[in-house]
């Protein structure tokens, strides 16, 4: 039965590859990096629909691809739009949430789906910091603090893409000194790599001219039954943390370290995201309406060792993250309410997706006790994350 399905999945993606092809000699464009008008597959959206001027720059959708695994990034804010993998059937499957045309993305209500948040990914307390003395005020986005970056942060701008073979992509983007209130001009540039083994790589790299701050992160919505499938309450979790930095009500941490041991965010066996996803007798679980925690990973930036791991319940599709970043903010779609059409006409239901965002923690330039955010003249931020796909048969 999957031999079946494998060699069907096999004829689809050469199917897609002549359609390409040929679409790419009956026009000028010799980009072969770039999704042509043809889908690729009936899964990713059409390149022309992403094909815009946005802030003077154009837009677009590139797809790499290795083996079986294709994925679909737009260049406006550098966002993941799908990820194809395929199911413990062969059957390709996109396990990504994300719109398909630019439009929604940059005329929408911001949800984040798949983009590159910055310069400052999750919350600052108040919207302020202070750096060599100075105070920096930013948007309070996310009233009463700022959230990822600001009103438009790094995921509503346009950044300059880079195609350099069938699996990989640079976007770099200039962040000029006093953008969203942030010091320093910061050159970032975010390196998606299709690894073989259906792995995602995402390396991410900055400068900057002035002392600044900086936590760059992804923030995929997941579904491993396919974006816009059921709830994702019975996708079971592990993730290497015995600590995380519990928070006030409007989710900025404390200060304090706290064991999950004996709370619901002790996710060190894989547990079903349902079981105690509701349980408000806990505080913390109560003031995140459910997950939307960071956890202070075991790993501590090793890149070979398992930082978390997702197994749907349907699909069979596992996800393994890996992170050299010492933390990860694990939120289940709280906030999301179905009003946003996704790909396929498919609705952004309560809690049908969660993120995994590697990070370093949240309102770390106001907390003394949790690794440095800083970046200086002179230092070369670098980090990277995988998202590995298997098959649970
Ligand atoms: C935050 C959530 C927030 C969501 C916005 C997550 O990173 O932790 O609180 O609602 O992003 O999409």
């Amino acid at each position: 039965m999957h031999i079946k399905n494998n060699i069907f999945f096999i004829l689809l993606i050469a199917f897609a590859a002549c359609q390409n092809n040929s679409t790419m000699n009956n026009t000028s464009n010799t980009d072969s990096t770039k999704n042509d008008a043809d889908t690729t597959t009936q899964l990713i959206p059409s390149a022309k629909d992403f094909q815009s001027t946005i802030d003077e720059k154009q837009t677009d959708l590139y797809v790499l691809k290795n083996g079986n695994m294709q994925v679909a990034i737009t260049n406006y804010g550098a966002r993941i739009v799908s990820i194809i993998v395929p199911d413990k059937n062969g059957n390709p499957t996109d396990v990504s949430v994300g719109y398909d045309a630019v439009k929604p993305y940059s005329e929408g209500g911001d949800t984040y789906f798949g983009a590159i948040v910055g310069r400052y990914g999750n919350r600052i307390a108040k919207g302020k910091f202070k750096l060599d003395e100075k105070e920096y005020t930013l948007a309070t986005n996310n009233a009463p603090n700022h959230l990822h970056g600001g009103n438009k942060g790094f995921s509503r701008v346009v950044w300059d893409a880079q195609p350099q073979n069938d699996s990989t992509l640079i976007l770099t983007y200039l962040s000029k000194d006093g953008e969203e209130g942030y010091p320093g001009n910061l050159t970032s540039k975010v390196i998606y790599t299709v690894l073989s083994n259906n792995k995602l790589k995402i390396d991410y790299e900055a400068t900057t001219d002035k002392n600044t701050v900086l936590n760059l992160t992804n923030h995929t919505y997941f579904n491993l039954n396919g974006q816009g499938s059921e709830t994702i309450l019975n996708h079971a979790v592990m993730i290497n943390a015995d600590r995380y930095t519990p928070v006030d009500s409007t989710l900025i941490p404390t200060g304090k370290f706290e064991a999950v041991k004996g709370t619901p965010l002790d996710f060190r066996t894989p547990t079903a995201i349902g079981i105690r996803v509701n349980d408000t007798s806990n505080q913390q679980v109560k003031f995140g309406h459910g997950y939307d925690h960071n956890f202070v990973l075991n790993t501590k930036g090793n890149l070979n060792e398992k930082a978390a791991e997702v197994i749907s319940d349907q699909s069979g599709i596992v996800m393994d993250v890996y992170t050299k970043e010492p933390g990860l903010q694990f939120y289940v779609g709280n906030f999301m309410n179905g009003s946003h059409t996704i790909k396929g006409g498919k609705k952004d239901d309560y809690r049908t997706a969660f993120c995994m965002e590697t990070q370093h923690y949240p309102d770390s330039p106001n907390q003394p006790n949790f690794p440095t955010t800083e970046l200086k003249p002179g230092q070369q931020y670098q980090t990277t994350t995988i998202y590995a796909f298997t098959v649970n048969r």
